[in-house]
């Protein structure tokens, strides 16, 4: 029987018993999990890109619920907490303009400011834009990310920051 259970043209038998079946799936388990380990290693590449730390001010829960967005879109985000965001977005030369209610930063030292939809950070971070310093929604746009009040929705941008201080649109965000 047992020299029957990886015998794929007599599918018949596997069926017949419970045992021959759990042994069956968990020797398929084991070909798989050798068959994807590399794709682990390859994974947990992608996660430590994805992993930003958000500048925010201890008592603001749009940028709570912003990190929440970004956990559920496979970030991996941590927080710290600062009276005064005024340092931090002067040390990455976000420009008045271009503010928002956090700054989050990249392994890679990009920064994404404001209420930006976690797939066009992951776009961004694939992509090589050598002479951008990140992305930025200005302001707090109503229904962006973490900016849910019911259904309310005002048209926004995505704007992309570069090194010598201008921005062009990245993204025209015109519903949720
Ligand atoms: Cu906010
Ligand atoms: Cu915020």
């Amino acid at each position: 029987m047992n020299a029957n259970f990886l015998n794929l043209q007599a599918p018949s038998k596997i069926l017949i018993s419970g045992t021959i079946n759990i042994k069956f799936f968990s020797q398929i388990f084991f070909i798989f999990s050798i068959a994807f380990s590399p794709f682990e290693i390859q994974s947990q590449g992608i996660e430590s890109k994805f992993s930003l730390l958000v500048h925010k001010t201890p008592t603001c829960g749009c940028c709570k619920k912003w990190i929440e967005h970004l956990e559920s879109n496979g970030f991996s985000p941590s927080s710290k907490d600062h009276q005064s965001l005024q340092g931090v977005k002067e040390k990455y030369n976000i420009k008045p303009e271009y503010r928002s209610c956090h700054t989050a930063v990249s392994e890679d030292g990009y920064i994404f400011e404001g209420h930006i939809p976690g797939k066009y950070i992951a776009q961004f971070l694939a992509e090589k834009n050598l002479d951008a310093i990140g992305l930025s929604v200005p302001g707090m746009p109503l229904g962006s990310p973490g900016m849910e009040i019911g259904d309310r929705f005002t048209p926004y941008d995505v704007l992309i920051l570069y090194k010598d201080g201008t921005s062009k649109v990245y993204a025209e965000i015109k519903q949720k």
